[in-house]
């Protein structure tokens, strides 16, 4: 068992728990005891077909609302419909909203539970890769609205993360691989990690990914703990982002982790043209993100799609967080024109 604890500028302290067994170590006697206010069970549909019968063992008498799988109900209307079941619940002040799912049930159900009453405690139990080591750390929540992705949102960490390595194994290879995306990302801001990361003999190897999870989680915890509220340094967590952003919203039929992966290749050279990025690390992260995405062709890029992105839509110019050397990333910034040029160039070499 790990524990890693965060503690935000307004004192809000979650705490991230990684162990095994959580059903029948943590949610069972939390289902026979809750808090005074009670609570309620926030799922989506694959998880809830998958985990049922654990469901019902553990917190059978607990109301449970569950939400079509899936980002495209990431939106203003499961928000609302989760609200009401919460009232219909009669949650209180007091009462714990536990959310059990991946990244879209984690980040809705936080903003649900920051919102009823003016907020109530959530407990989120992350079962896919990329919610056990980034969206359930570091209190961000949110809804897409009006087309944007997480338009509307909210700083409230959850009290609580459990994370269990069991749910990993019912997880499909190509939401592994999404969790993937974000690991590599960590690795190239965390020497020891790229290191574990680069002599893996199989980075889908689900016993490695246990040891490693709860790595990745105390690194992003370090860069939140210095900036919750991403004004300067948790902006390296957007390594690769921009360009993978610019990849997704053109419909490229990627997930977002493998355009997370096609986003270090690319960013990882333009660092080398223009921010004296060190060739050999970019050449080692590439044969990284090659080996988690395991084939597959960059598809054609329509860099205008960058500008869809909220974080570079008022400008011509964009800024772009890209991997320089083990450790090290710099904010690039380039005119839109030079940036389609150059990323055109550097997707040739690929
Ligand atoms: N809050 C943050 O800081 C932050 C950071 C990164 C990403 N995000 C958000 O996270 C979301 C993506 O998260 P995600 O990749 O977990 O997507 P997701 O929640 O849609 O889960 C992916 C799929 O896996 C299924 N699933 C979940 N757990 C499973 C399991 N154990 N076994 C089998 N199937 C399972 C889900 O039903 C879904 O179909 C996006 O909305 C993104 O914006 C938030």
């Amino acid at each position: 068992m790990k524990t890693i604890r965060i503690r935000d500028r307004e004192e809000r302290e979650s705490t991230i728990v990684c162990r095994k067994n959580v059903f029948s170590a943590v949610l069972a006697p939390l289902g026979a005891q809750l808090p005074e206010g009670g609570g309620m069970l926030f799922t989506d549909a694959n998880v809830y077909a998958l985990y049922r019968a654990q469901i019902e063992r553990s917190l059978g008498g607990v109301p449970c609302f569950v939400m079509p799988a899936g980002e495209a109900n990431k939106n203003e209307n499961t928000l609302f419909s989760l609200l009401k079941e919460m009232r219909k619940a009669e949650l209180r002040r007091n009462s714990l909203l536990i959310a059990l799912g991946g990244g879209v049930v984690g980040d809705l159900g936080g903003l649900a539970a920051s919102l009823y009453m003016r907020g109530i405690s959530c407990m989120q139990v992350p079962t896919t890769l990329l919610a056990q080591v980034d969206s359930s750390v570091g209190g961000k929540t949110a809804v897409d609205f009006c087309g944007v992705k997480n338009l509307i949102g909210a700083f409230s960490p959850a009290a609580r993360v459990e994370v269990d390595p069991a749910f990993l194994q019912t997880l499909p290879r190509r939401e592994l691989r999404c969790g993937l995306g974000e690991i590599v990302k960590h690795g190239a801001l965390s020497a020891p990690l790229f290191e574990k990361l680069l002599s893996a003999p199989d980075l889908f190897d689900l016993s490695f990914l246990a040891q490693i999870v709860p790595e990745n989680i105390a690194f992003k915890a370090s860069v939140v703990r210095r900036d919750p509220h991403e004004r300067d340094l948790r902006k390296c967590l957007n390594l690769g982002h921009t360009t993978a952003h610019a990849l997704e919203l053109g419909g490229c039929g990627l997930s977002h982790g493998e355009c997370v992966l096609w986003g270090l290749i690319l960013e990882s050279r333009l660092a080398v043209r223009h921010c004296g990025g060190d060739k050999k690390f970019a050449e080692r992260l590439s044969a990284l993100c090659f080996s988690a995405l395991e084939g597959g062709t960059l598809p054609p890029l329509d860099v205008e799609n960058a500008r869809l992105d909220k974080k570079n839509a008022s400008s011509d110019r964009v800024t772009l967080a890209v991997p320089v050397a083990p450790e090290r990333y710099e904010l690039l910034e380039l005119p839109f024109a030079q940036y389609a040029k150059e990323l055109s160039e550097v997707a040739k070499e690929c």
